[in-house]
C-alpha cells in the first residue's frame, strides 16, 4: 500500500510518500519567513503560496518515486488534509487532491490534522495502544484517548487560546519575530526556569480541558513590568542575536515555558487517573519544545510506561505525517467520496468515511 500525503492547513505545502515499509520520500516547503513580515499568518498570502508551490512540490517528491515505473501505476490512495485550518488553504490541497484522484482514478482519503499530528509519533516507533495523546500545536490544544490509529476519542481541549499561541504571543510581545515558539525555547535554554515565576492556569478544577489565557496575560503583565527585559531590535536574524538577550527575558522564557508543560503534565496526569493507558504521545509544533519534552519524559517515567514524541523536525506541520494517517486509514479500509469537504478550525470533522475495498469506487458516476 502506497499513500501519497498533501498537507496545507497552514503555512507549510508538504507532501510525502509512505509505503508498508514506512516514509519513503518527503518535501516540505515553509512560509514563515513571508508571514513573519507580517507578525503572523496572513490566510490569502498562504492559500496563494500554496497554489503556487504545491505542483513543482508534487513534481520533486515523485522524481525518485517509484524507480522504473510510472508513480501513478504505484501509488494506491491519495490522503489530504481535511481539516481543522484555514479554509482557503485547506481547499487548495483538497482541489488539488481531487484532481489527481480523479485524473488517475485512485481513492481519495480525508485527514484530520490533529490526529496526523499524533501519528507522527508512529512514523519512527510503533505506538502502543491504548495511548493518552497531547496535542500541542499552534492553534490546538487537546488531549486523546488513542484507542488505535483510527479510532481516538477527545477527552480534553483548550477553551481559549491554545500552548503555541500562548507561546507565540509572549514572545511576540517580547520583541521576537512570529513564529516565536521556537526562539522562546532557544531564550529559555539560556534562562533558569523559577516554577514560582507564573501560574499553571485553570488547574484547580477536576476537568481535562485547559485554558492559556491568564498565563499569557502573566506574561504579558510581567514584559509591561520590565521594560529592559525584551528582545533586541537589529536587522540580522533573530538567532544571530540570541546571545544579546537580558538575562531576566531568557529567565521568564525558562519559566514560561516551565508552566506551559506543567500544565499540559498536570492535565495528562489526570486524564490517565481515568484509563491506564500503554503510553504516552506528545505531538504538534509545541512538541518540538525542550522543556515540554523534558516534563513529559519525567511523567511517563513515573507511570513506567514508554513516552513517543516525534522528533523536532516531524512535530511541526509535514507531509509525512498526513501519509501515515493516510496509510492507516487505507488499511482499515476506509477512504472518502470525492464530495469531501474541507472542514475550518473550529468545527468537527464529520466521520464521514467509506469503505473502500476493490473494486475501487466508480469516480465517474460522483457528483
Ligand atoms: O503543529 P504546528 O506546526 O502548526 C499547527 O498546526 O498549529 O505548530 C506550530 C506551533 C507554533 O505556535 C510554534 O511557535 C510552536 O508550534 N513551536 C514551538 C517550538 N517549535 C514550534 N513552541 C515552543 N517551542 C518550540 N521549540
Ligand atoms: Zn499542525
Amino acid at each position: 500500500m502506497l499513500v501519497l500525503g498533501i498537507e496545507s492547513s497552514c503555512d507549510e505545502t508538504a507532501l510525502a510518500l509512505c509505503g508498508d515499509n514506512g516514509i519513503e520520500t518527503s518535501v516540505v516547503s515553509s512560509q514563515a519567513d513571508i508571514h513573519a513580515l507580517f507578525g503572523g499568518v496572513v490566510p490569502e498570502l498562504a492559500s496563494r503560496e500554496h497554489a503556487r508551490l504545491i505542483g513543482p512540490l508534487l513534481d520533486s517528491l515523485l522524481k525518485n518515486a517509484c524507480p522504473g515505473k510510472d508513480p501513478w501505476q504505484c501509488i494506491d490512495r491519495i490522503a489530504v488534509t481535511r481539516g481543522p485550518g484555514l479554509l482557503g488553504c485547506l481547499l487548495v490541497g483538497i482541489a488539488f487532491a481531487k484532481a489527481l484522484a480523479l485524473a488517475h482514478g485512485i481513492p481519495l482519503i480525508g485527514i484530520n490534522h490533529l490526529q496526523a499530528h499524533l501519528l507522527a509519533a508512529d512514523i519512527e516507533n510503533s505506538l502502543l495502544y491504548p495511548a493518552l495523546g497531547v496535542l500541542v500545536s499552534g492553534g490546538h490544544t487537546h488531549l486523546y484517548k488513542m484507542h488505535s490509529a483510527v479510532e481516538m476519542d477527545v477527552l480534553g481541549k483548550t477553551i481559549d487560546d491554545a500552548a503555541g499561541e500562548a507561546c507565540d504571543k509572549f514572545a511576540k510581545a517580547a520583541g521576537l519575530p512570529y513564529p516565536g515558539g521556537a526562539l522562546l525555547d532557544a531564550l529559555g535554554k539560556r534562562g533558569r526556569g523559577d516554577a514560582a515565576m507564573f501560574p499553571r492556569p485553570y488547574t484547580h478544577n477536576d476537568n481535562l480541558n485547559f485554558s492559556f489565557s491568564g498565563l499569557k496575560t502573566a506574561g504579558m503583565l510581567w514584559l509591561a513590568k520590565n521594560p529592559d527585559a525584551h528582545f533586541p531590535a537589529g536587522d540580522n536574524p533573530a538567532r544571530e542575536r540570541l546571545d544579546q538577550a537580558p538575562q531576566p527575558l531568557c529567565d521568564a522564557a525558562a519559566s514560561y515555558l516551565l508552566a506551559v508543560a506543567e500544565t499540559l503534565c498536570i492535565k495528562a496526569q489526570r486524564a490517565m487517573e481515568n484509563f491506564a493507558p500503554r503510553s504516552i504521545v506528545v505531538a504538534g509544533g509545541v512538541a518540538a519544545n525542550s522543556v515540554v519534552r523534558r516534563e513529559f519524559a519525567k511523567l511517563a517515567e513515573r507511570r513506567h510506561i514508554p513516552l513517543f514524541i516525534p522528533r523536532p523536525s516531524l512535530c511541526g506541520d509535514n507531509g509525512a505525517m498526513i501519509a501515515k494517517a493516510g496509510w492507516h486509514a487505507a488499511c482499515a479500509g476506509r477512504c472518502h467520496s470525492l464530495t469531501l469537504s474541507a472542514v475550518p478550525r473550529g468545527h468537527p470533522i464529520p466521520e464521514d468515511w467509506i469503505l473502500c475495498r476493490d473494486p475501487l469506487p466508480d469516480y465517474s458516476a460522483q457528483p
